[in-house]
Protein backbone atom coordinates (compact mmCIF):
# COMPACT_ATOMS: atom_id res chain seq x y z
CA UNK A 1 0.00 0.00 0.00
CA UNK A 2 1.43 3.62 -0.98
CA UNK A 3 0.86 5.94 2.05
CA UNK A 4 1.23 9.83 2.46
CA UNK A 5 1.43 12.15 5.13
CA UNK A 6 -0.17 15.38 4.91
CA UNK A 7 1.41 17.45 7.21
CA UNK A 8 5.22 16.76 8.21
CA UNK A 9 5.03 19.02 11.68
CA UNK A 10 5.25 17.17 15.25
CA UNK A 11 3.01 14.14 14.69
CA UNK A 12 3.54 13.72 10.99
CA UNK A 13 7.19 13.00 10.80
CA UNK A 14 6.26 10.21 13.31
CA UNK A 15 4.08 8.75 11.02
CA UNK A 16 7.03 8.59 8.02
CA UNK A 17 8.99 6.93 10.98
CA UNK A 18 6.37 4.18 11.58
CA UNK A 19 5.56 3.76 8.25
CA UNK A 20 9.11 3.00 7.22
CA UNK A 21 9.20 -0.03 9.59
CA UNK A 22 5.82 -1.76 8.05
CA UNK A 23 6.09 -4.25 5.18
CA UNK A 24 3.48 -4.32 2.49
CA UNK A 25 3.53 -0.17 3.38
CA UNK A 26 5.46 2.02 0.98
CA UNK A 27 5.84 5.85 2.33
CA UNK A 28 5.63 7.58 -1.03
CA UNK A 29 5.05 11.40 -0.09
CA UNK A 30 4.80 14.58 1.94
CA UNK A 31 2.54 17.10 1.61
CA UNK A 32 3.38 20.08 3.38
CA UNK A 33 2.75 23.44 2.97
CA UNK A 34 5.83 24.99 3.93
CA UNK A 35 8.35 24.23 1.73
CA UNK A 36 11.64 24.06 2.81
CA UNK A 37 10.35 21.71 5.75
CA UNK A 38 8.32 19.70 2.58
CA UNK A 39 11.99 19.05 0.99
CA UNK A 40 13.91 18.51 3.80
CA UNK A 41 11.09 15.93 5.34
CA UNK A 42 11.29 14.37 1.38
CA UNK A 43 14.80 13.82 1.30
CA UNK A 44 14.76 12.24 4.76
CA UNK A 45 12.30 9.91 4.12
CA UNK A 46 13.31 8.88 0.24
CA UNK A 47 9.95 10.32 -0.98
CA UNK A 48 8.04 13.05 -3.28
CA UNK A 49 7.66 16.44 -1.59
CA UNK A 50 4.34 18.97 -2.68
CA UNK A 51 3.21 22.03 -1.54
CA UNK A 52 -0.42 21.55 -3.25
CA UNK A 53 -1.98 18.40 -1.13
CA UNK A 54 -4.21 18.24 -4.16
CA UNK A 55 -1.48 17.86 -6.29
CA UNK A 56 -0.39 15.32 -4.31
CA UNK A 57 -3.31 13.27 -4.30
CA UNK A 58 -3.72 13.04 -8.24
CA UNK A 59 -0.17 12.26 -8.70
CA UNK A 60 0.37 9.91 -6.04
CA UNK A 61 -2.92 8.16 -5.50
CA UNK A 62 -1.97 6.93 -2.01
CA UNK A 63 -3.83 4.31 -1.01
CA UNK A 64 -3.47 5.57 2.80
CA UNK A 65 -3.91 9.26 4.03
CA UNK A 66 -2.47 10.28 7.00
CA UNK A 67 -3.89 13.28 7.48
CA UNK A 68 -1.25 15.17 10.79
CA UNK A 69 -2.33 18.86 10.02
CA UNK A 70 -4.24 21.78 12.12
CA UNK A 71 -7.84 20.83 13.18
CA UNK A 72 -9.95 23.74 11.06
CA UNK A 73 -8.12 21.29 7.90
CA UNK A 74 -9.71 17.85 8.90
CA UNK A 75 -12.63 18.35 6.95
CA UNK A 76 -11.72 19.75 3.80
CA UNK A 77 -8.69 17.84 3.48
CA UNK A 78 -10.36 14.26 5.03
CA UNK A 79 -13.51 14.53 2.27
CA UNK A 80 -10.91 15.07 -0.97
CA UNK A 81 -8.63 12.39 0.18
CA UNK A 82 -11.97 9.98 0.34
CA UNK A 83 -13.06 11.66 -3.15
CA UNK A 84 -9.63 10.56 -4.48
CA UNK A 85 -10.25 7.03 -3.06
CA UNK A 86 -7.74 7.21 -0.30
CA UNK A 87 -8.28 5.13 2.98
CA UNK A 88 -7.51 7.94 5.94
CA UNK A 89 -5.78 8.14 9.08
CA UNK A 90 -7.17 11.43 10.48
CA UNK A 91 -5.48 12.60 13.62
CA UNK A 92 -7.22 13.73 16.49
CA UNK A 93 -9.91 15.56 17.36
CA UNK A 94 -11.28 14.30 14.22
CA UNK A 95 -12.59 17.87 13.46
CA UNK A 96 -13.48 21.50 14.83
CA UNK A 97 -17.56 20.15 16.01
CA UNK A 98 -19.86 16.96 15.76
CA UNK A 99 -21.51 18.49 12.75
CA UNK A 100 -17.71 17.90 10.71
CA UNK A 101 -17.68 14.93 11.72
CA UNK A 102 -21.03 13.82 10.33
CA UNK A 103 -19.44 15.41 6.94
CA UNK A 104 -16.19 13.41 7.33
CA UNK A 105 -18.26 10.33 7.74
CA UNK A 106 -20.93 10.51 5.11
CA UNK A 107 -17.92 11.55 2.78
CA UNK A 108 -15.83 8.00 4.20
CA UNK A 109 -19.26 5.79 3.41
CA UNK A 110 -19.94 7.62 -0.29
CA UNK A 111 -16.36 6.92 -1.28
CA UNK A 112 -16.04 3.57 0.67
CA UNK A 113 -12.85 4.21 2.43
CA UNK A 114 -11.50 3.34 5.65
CA UNK A 115 -11.83 6.26 8.27
CA UNK A 116 -9.40 5.64 11.29
CA UNK A 117 -9.16 8.77 13.77
CA UNK A 118 -6.01 9.02 15.78
CA UNK A 119 -7.09 7.88 19.06
CA UNK A 120 -3.41 6.63 20.30
CA UNK A 121 -4.61 5.47 23.43
CA UNK A 122 -5.51 2.57 22.11
CA UNK A 123 -2.08 1.42 21.35
CA UNK A 124 0.28 1.61 24.31
CA UNK A 125 1.37 -1.24 25.86
CA UNK A 126 0.20 0.55 29.36
CA UNK A 127 -3.42 1.47 29.08
CA UNK A 128 -4.11 -2.27 27.33
CA UNK A 129 -2.94 -3.84 30.60
CA UNK A 130 -4.53 -1.31 32.42
CA UNK A 131 -7.89 -2.03 30.39
CA UNK A 132 -7.48 -6.05 30.83
CA UNK A 133 -7.08 -5.39 34.71
CA UNK A 134 -10.45 -3.68 34.31
CA UNK A 135 -12.40 -5.78 32.64
CA UNK A 136 -10.88 -9.00 34.33
CA UNK A 137 -12.09 -7.54 37.52
CA UNK A 138 -9.28 -8.83 39.76
CA UNK A 139 -9.30 -5.54 41.98
CA UNK A 140 -12.84 -5.72 42.55
CA UNK A 141 -15.31 -3.06 41.29
CA UNK A 142 -14.04 -0.18 39.11
CA UNK A 143 -15.54 2.78 41.57
CA UNK A 144 -13.92 6.06 40.02
CA UNK A 145 -11.58 7.64 37.86
CA UNK A 146 -8.99 10.81 38.52
CA UNK A 147 -7.24 11.44 35.22
CA UNK A 148 -4.78 14.36 35.85
CA UNK A 149 -2.43 16.38 33.17
CA UNK A 150 -0.15 19.38 33.54
CA UNK A 151 1.78 20.80 30.54
CA UNK A 152 3.56 23.60 29.61
CA UNK A 153 0.88 24.25 27.11
CA UNK A 154 2.53 27.52 26.15
CA UNK A 155 5.94 26.54 25.42
CA UNK A 156 7.47 29.34 23.16
CA UNK A 157 7.59 25.97 20.24
CA UNK A 158 4.20 25.32 20.46
CA UNK A 159 2.46 26.88 16.78
CA UNK A 160 0.34 29.52 16.71
CA UNK A 161 -2.58 27.58 15.19
CA UNK A 162 -2.91 25.83 18.72
CA UNK A 163 -4.29 29.10 20.40
CA UNK A 164 -6.78 30.65 18.03
CA UNK A 165 -10.24 28.90 18.42
CA UNK A 166 -11.20 29.52 14.37
CA UNK A 167 -8.41 26.92 13.89
CA UNK A 168 -8.14 24.69 16.78
CA UNK A 169 -11.36 24.57 18.09
CA UNK A 170 -10.61 25.16 21.46
CA UNK A 171 -7.22 24.90 23.67
CA UNK A 172 -5.98 22.21 25.87
CA UNK A 173 -9.20 20.28 26.56
CA UNK A 174 -10.16 19.89 22.69
CA UNK A 175 -6.04 18.91 22.16
CA UNK A 176 -5.29 16.76 25.16
CA UNK A 177 -9.05 16.37 26.56
CA UNK A 178 -10.04 14.08 23.21
CA UNK A 179 -6.91 11.94 24.84
CA UNK A 180 -8.29 11.85 28.76
CA UNK A 181 -11.96 11.64 27.18
CA UNK A 182 -11.13 8.44 24.71
CA UNK A 183 -9.31 7.01 27.33
CA UNK A 184 -11.81 6.91 29.57
CA UNK A 185 -14.70 6.04 27.12
CA UNK A 186 -12.09 3.26 25.71
CA UNK A 187 -10.53 1.83 29.42
CA UNK A 188 -14.53 1.23 30.97
CA UNK A 189 -15.83 0.29 27.93
CA UNK A 190 -18.19 3.32 27.93
CA UNK A 191 -19.69 6.44 26.48
CA UNK A 192 -19.81 9.61 28.60
CA UNK A 193 -23.41 10.69 29.33
CA UNK A 194 -23.12 14.04 30.98
CA UNK A 195 -20.54 16.42 32.39
CA UNK A 196 -20.38 19.30 34.60
CA UNK A 197 -17.34 21.65 33.94
CA UNK A 198 -15.23 24.88 33.97
CA UNK A 199 -12.65 26.42 31.80
CA UNK A 200 -10.47 29.12 32.74
CA UNK A 201 -8.69 31.26 29.80
CA UNK A 202 -5.85 33.02 31.17
CA UNK A 203 -3.50 31.89 28.65
CA UNK A 204 -0.53 34.25 27.45
CA UNK A 205 -1.83 33.72 23.93
CA UNK A 206 -5.13 33.44 21.67
CA UNK A 207 -8.34 32.97 22.88
CA UNK A 208 -8.74 29.33 23.74
CA UNK A 209 -9.00 28.22 27.49
CA UNK A 210 -5.61 26.87 29.28
CA UNK A 211 -7.13 24.46 32.03
CA UNK A 212 -10.61 22.73 32.51
CA UNK A 213 -11.72 20.76 35.29
CA UNK A 214 -14.66 18.33 34.57
CA UNK A 215 -17.09 15.64 35.99
CA UNK A 216 -18.34 13.24 33.99
CA UNK A 217 -20.59 10.48 34.74
CA UNK A 218 -20.35 7.22 32.09
CA UNK A 219 -23.04 4.99 30.67
CA UNK A 220 -21.32 2.34 32.89
CA UNK A 221 -22.20 4.32 35.76
CA UNK A 222 -18.54 4.74 37.01
CA UNK A 223 -17.63 8.49 37.17
CA UNK A 224 -14.46 10.17 36.04
CA UNK A 225 -12.65 13.55 36.81
CA UNK A 226 -10.45 15.29 34.62
CA UNK A 227 -8.12 17.89 35.77
CA UNK A 228 -6.15 19.70 32.72
CA UNK A 229 -3.60 22.71 33.38
CA UNK A 230 -1.26 24.35 30.34
CA UNK A 231 -0.05 26.84 32.77
CA UNK A 232 3.20 26.98 34.32
CA UNK A 233 3.78 24.15 37.06
CA UNK A 234 4.86 20.56 37.39
CA UNK A 235 4.07 18.37 34.32
CA UNK A 236 2.13 15.37 35.62
CA UNK A 237 0.10 12.73 33.40
CA UNK A 238 -1.68 10.27 35.66
CA UNK A 239 -5.01 8.47 35.46
CA UNK A 240 -5.82 6.93 39.12
CA UNK A 241 -8.14 3.96 38.97
CA UNK A 242 -9.88 3.10 42.28
CA UNK A 243 -11.87 -0.20 42.71
CA UNK A 244 -12.98 -1.65 45.32
CA UNK A 245 -9.85 -3.57 46.02
CA UNK A 246 -7.38 -1.79 45.26
CA UNK A 247 -6.07 0.65 42.86
CA UNK A 248 -4.19 1.49 39.46
CA UNK A 249 -2.22 4.34 38.50
CA UNK A 250 -1.38 4.69 34.68
CA UNK A 251 0.91 7.09 33.64
CA UNK A 252 0.89 6.62 29.72
CA UNK A 253 4.03 6.51 27.79
CA UNK A 254 5.98 5.70 31.09
CA UNK A 255 4.07 2.74 32.77
CA UNK A 256 1.60 0.98 34.98
CA UNK A 257 1.77 0.78 38.93
CA UNK A 258 -0.63 -1.60 40.80
CA UNK A 259 -1.74 -1.64 44.35
CA UNK A 260 -3.19 -3.87 46.42
CA UNK A 261 -2.90 -2.73 50.07
CA UNK A 262 -1.64 0.37 50.23
CA UNK A 263 1.47 0.70 47.90
CA UNK A 264 2.02 1.13 44.40
CA UNK A 265 4.25 -1.86 42.76
CA UNK A 266 5.10 -1.39 38.84
CA UNK A 267 2.88 -3.67 36.64
CA UNK A 268 5.50 -5.51 34.02
CA UNK A 269 4.47 -5.13 30.48
CA UNK A 270 5.08 -7.61 27.84
CA UNK A 271 7.51 -6.01 25.37
CA UNK A 272 4.89 -4.52 22.04
CA UNK A 273 5.05 -3.21 18.84
CA UNK A 274 5.46 0.82 18.81
CA UNK A 275 1.51 2.68 19.23
CA UNK A 276 2.26 4.44 15.86
CA UNK A 277 3.14 1.39 14.33
CA UNK A 278 0.49 -0.42 15.48
CA UNK A 279 -1.97 1.57 14.91
CA UNK A 280 -1.30 1.79 11.21
CA UNK A 281 -0.88 -2.04 10.99
CA UNK A 282 -4.46 -2.02 12.36
CA UNK A 283 -5.62 0.37 9.53
CA UNK A 284 -3.81 -2.01 7.18
CA UNK A 285 -5.69 -5.25 8.42
CA UNK A 286 -9.09 -3.32 8.03
CA UNK A 287 -8.50 -1.79 4.64
CA UNK A 288 -7.62 -5.87 3.66
CA UNK A 289 -9.80 -7.94 5.17
CA UNK A 290 -12.94 -5.03 5.23
CA UNK A 291 -12.55 -5.06 9.01
CA UNK A 292 -14.52 -2.57 11.56
CA UNK A 293 -12.51 -0.07 13.44
CA UNK A 294 -12.33 0.58 17.08
CA UNK A 295 -11.58 3.66 16.18
CA UNK A 296 -14.05 4.63 13.57
CA UNK A 297 -15.48 8.16 12.81
CA UNK A 298 -18.71 7.02 14.33
CA UNK A 299 -16.90 6.34 17.66
CA UNK A 300 -14.11 9.27 17.66
CA UNK A 301 -17.50 12.01 16.86
CA UNK A 302 -18.43 10.69 20.53
CA UNK A 303 -15.20 12.37 21.71
CA UNK A 304 -15.87 15.34 19.99
CA UNK A 305 -19.56 15.66 21.48
CA UNK A 306 -17.87 15.28 24.99
CA UNK A 307 -15.99 18.19 23.95
CA UNK A 308 -18.72 20.27 22.89
CA UNK A 309 -20.80 19.94 25.79
CA UNK A 310 -17.67 21.03 28.16
CA UNK A 311 -17.68 23.88 26.60
CA UNK A 312 -21.37 24.26 26.93
CA UNK A 313 -21.01 23.35 30.30
CA UNK A 314 -18.72 25.86 31.59
CA UNK A 315 -20.82 28.73 29.32
CA UNK A 316 -23.92 27.97 30.83
CA UNK A 317 -22.88 26.98 34.78
CA UNK A 318 -25.02 23.66 34.44
CA UNK A 319 -24.55 20.11 33.67
CA UNK A 320 -24.59 19.07 29.87
CA UNK A 321 -26.02 15.81 28.96
CA UNK A 322 -24.05 14.57 26.00
CA UNK A 323 -25.79 14.63 22.92
N1 LIG B 1 -2.03 11.27 18.46
C1 LIG B 1 -1.23 12.07 19.13
O1 LIG B 1 -0.70 11.70 20.17
C2 LIG B 1 -0.94 13.44 18.60
C3 LIG B 1 0.22 14.12 18.98
C4 LIG B 1 0.45 15.38 18.44
C5 LIG B 1 -0.48 15.94 17.56
N2 LIG B 1 -1.61 15.26 17.24
C6 LIG B 1 -2.60 15.83 16.29
O2 LIG B 1 -1.98 15.86 15.00
C7 LIG B 1 -2.42 17.00 14.26
C8 LIG B 1 -1.20 17.84 13.91
O3 LIG B 1 -0.56 18.27 15.09
P1 LIG B 1 1.00 18.67 15.11
O4 LIG B 1 1.37 18.81 16.54
O5 LIG B 1 1.78 17.76 14.25
O6 LIG B 1 0.90 20.13 14.45
P2 LIG B 1 2.05 20.93 13.70
O7 LIG B 1 1.63 22.35 13.65
O8 LIG B 1 3.38 20.58 14.30
O9 LIG B 1 2.02 20.30 12.23
C9 LIG B 1 1.04 20.62 11.28
C10 LIG B 1 1.75 20.83 9.94
O10 LIG B 1 0.76 21.04 8.92
C11 LIG B 1 1.29 22.00 8.01
N3 LIG B 1 0.19 22.58 7.22
C12 LIG B 1 -0.68 23.55 7.60
N4 LIG B 1 -1.56 23.78 6.60
C13 LIG B 1 -1.25 22.94 5.58
C14 LIG B 1 -1.82 22.67 4.31
N5 LIG B 1 -2.88 23.35 3.84
N6 LIG B 1 -1.24 21.73 3.52
C15 LIG B 1 -0.16 21.04 3.96
N7 LIG B 1 0.42 21.24 5.18
C16 LIG B 1 -0.13 22.18 5.97
C17 LIG B 1 2.01 22.99 8.90
O11 LIG B 1 2.95 23.76 8.16
C18 LIG B 1 2.66 22.06 9.92
O12 LIG B 1 3.97 21.68 9.55
C19 LIG B 1 -3.44 17.69 15.16
O13 LIG B 1 -4.71 17.16 14.87
C20 LIG B 1 -3.01 17.28 16.57
O14 LIG B 1 -4.06 17.36 17.52
C21 LIG B 1 -1.85 14.03 17.72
Amino acid sequence: MKLAVLGAGAIGVQHLDAASHIDGLEPVAVAEINESLAVDTAKKYGIRAYTDYQEMLQKEKPDISVIALPHFLHKEVSIRCAEHGSHLLLEKPMALNTAECDEIIAAAERYEVKLMVGHTQHYFPENIEARRIIESGELGNLVMINDTRHVNYYRADRPRWFFEKSQAGGGIMTNLGAHSIDKIQWMTQSRVTKVKASVSFQGERGDVEGSGAIFLETSSGVPALIMQSGYAGVSRNETEFIFTKGMLKLETGKGLSISHNGTYEPVQLKPTVQPLVKQLLDLMDAITNDKLLDCSGVYSKTVVSVIESVYDSSETGNEQVVK
